[in-house]
């Protein structure tokens, strides 16, 4: 089983080039079947989640072409069947984007239950309550398969009883060929929903106010051939900049959206840090040791629930108390006990964990509980003394590419290895 071996110590130092943003790309792919003309979508990041949503689709029929290492092509002409059977699609969360395309361009979808991260109960109830507002009738079958299917979709008023990141982007695409105008109330914000939204109006369809709180939609019979490039990754970009805080280094992250970084540039000054801000990227400079401070995670513009694990390891080596409160997800704190046993301390109480940051952690063998909690544990291993090895790091492949290769390319001592023989040897190349 492959497993990451890392050398702590080692300050980040340099630039570093940021993918595609994965949670808007699971949603812009999926929604690229839903013209019958060609699609082509630029910077696709080549993670581990992504790949099963392409094979998701290539499943039932779709032409998918790679034109350039990280640009497809997407043909949603040749679908024959609106039964997603691949079996791996149940082991993304993201997998119900495919109920929200399919059933807005067929009228009909048969999916599998999303699976993805553990980070407490992920329910797709609201996701259903929208489609069924539009006019579906939705049944979960034998084996979690979701059966949705609709005579006609007729646009509604739907309000979120909670944001939704999932509900709001599968119901934008259901109701973007839904007869009439749909409103979404309670939508999320996130940045990804912005370039789903942007996507799909690029197709021809014609939403109104993403990024706001209020999503109006106007459905459409047909959706045209677009070229699209996804906007760069809003946490793939946080993690790299907590890892130059986390290991007192000097990093600049490369072909990103400042704006959308600004709550986790913010956090790391209050830390501490330098931030310095170009036109699309961001620097952070370590001015020593960490300060302490106090996070609760809420939907965008709050604080982003998935770099909570990063901001944990990173205050576990600052100065003084902090307070961290996930304020989304019921159980999003697994990596807390890894944590503690590289010497990190503190207790968790319910959704808050209180940290006493120490001067150093201690290298240990860890296992990647899920993607941002696995990201975590490698910052961690990198700011601690000595070796660490990290199982299950297909999960953190779910959502950051090549991620060894460009910390190794910042200085980082990082590599996959599969057996204690290569263990050996990193550990005598890197002294
Ligand atoms: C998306 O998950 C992201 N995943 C998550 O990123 C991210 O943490 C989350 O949004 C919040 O920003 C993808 O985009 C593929 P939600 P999603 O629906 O859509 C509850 C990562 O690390 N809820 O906004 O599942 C839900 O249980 C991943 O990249 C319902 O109760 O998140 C949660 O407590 C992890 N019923 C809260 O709402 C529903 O029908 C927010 O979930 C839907 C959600």
């Amino acid at each position: 089983m492959e497993k990451y071996i890392v050398k702590g110590g080692n300050p980040l130092k340099g630039r570093v080039p940021i993918s595609g943003a994965k949670n808007a790309a699971l949603g812009i792919l999926a929604a690229a079947v839903m013209t019958d003309e060609p699609v082509t979508i630029e910077n696709v990041p080549l993670v581990r989640d992504t790949d099963v949503i392409i094979q998701a689709v290539k499943s039932v029929g779709a032409g998918v072409t790679f034109k350039e290492k990280n640009v497809l092509e997407i043909d949603g002409s040749t679908i024959t069947s609106i039964d997603i059977q691949y079996d791996q699609v149940k082991r993304i969360r993201a997998s119900y984007y495919l109920i929200g395309a399919l059933l807005g361009k067929y009228k009909e979808a048969k999916v599998a239950l999303p699976g993805g991260c553990d980070i407490g109960s992920r329910p797709i109830d609201m996701h259903i309550k929208g489609f069924t507002a539009l006019g579906a009738d939705v049944d979960i079958m034998p084996g979690g398969i979701v059966w949705a299917r609709a005579k006609k979709l007729t646009g509604a008023h739907i309000y979120f009883d909670m944001v939704s990141v999932g509900a709001t982007i599968n119901l934008m695409m259901a109701a973007c060929m839904a007869e009439g105008e749909t409103i979404l109330e309670n939508a999320a914000k996130e940045p990804h929903i912005v370039d789903v939204a942007n996507f799909l109006n690029a197709m021809g369809a014609k939403i109104k106010g993403a990024g706001t709180d209020v999503i109006r939609i106007k459905g459409v019979n047909k959706l045209h051939a677009v070229t699209y490039p996804i906007i760069p990754d809003q946490i793939e970009a946080g993690t790299f900049m907590v890892a130059a805080a986390i290991t007192g280094g000097d990093v600049t992250v490369c072909d990103v959206i400042p704006k959308h970084l600004e709550s986790i540039s913010a956090k790391l000054v209050e830390m501490g840090c330098e931030v310095e801000e170009g036109d699309d990227s961001v620097r952070v400079i370590s001015k020593g040791r960490l300060q302490s401070t106090n996070i609760k995670t809420l939907p965008y513009p709050g604080f982003p629930t998935d770099m909570q694990p990063q901001f944990a390891a990173a205050l576990a080596v600052a100065e003084g108390m902090s307070i961290v409160t996930e304020g989304v997800f019921d159980n999003r704190f697994r990596y807390v006990d890894e944590m503690f046993r590289m010497g990190a301390k503190g207790n968790l109480e319910g959704n808050t964990f209180y940290i006493k940051g120490v001067e150093k952690l201690m290298g240990a063998e860890l296992c990647a509980p899920d993607l941002r909690a696995g990201a975590a544990l490698v910052l961690a291993a990198l700011a601690a003394e000595g070796f660490s090895e990290i199982e299950d790091i297909h999960l953190i492949q779910r959502g950051y590419e090549d991620f060894d290769g460009k910390i190794r390319s910042l200085g980082g001592h990082i590599q996959i290895i599969t057996n204690e023989h290569d263990a050996q040897k990193f550990k005598l190349k890197v002294g």
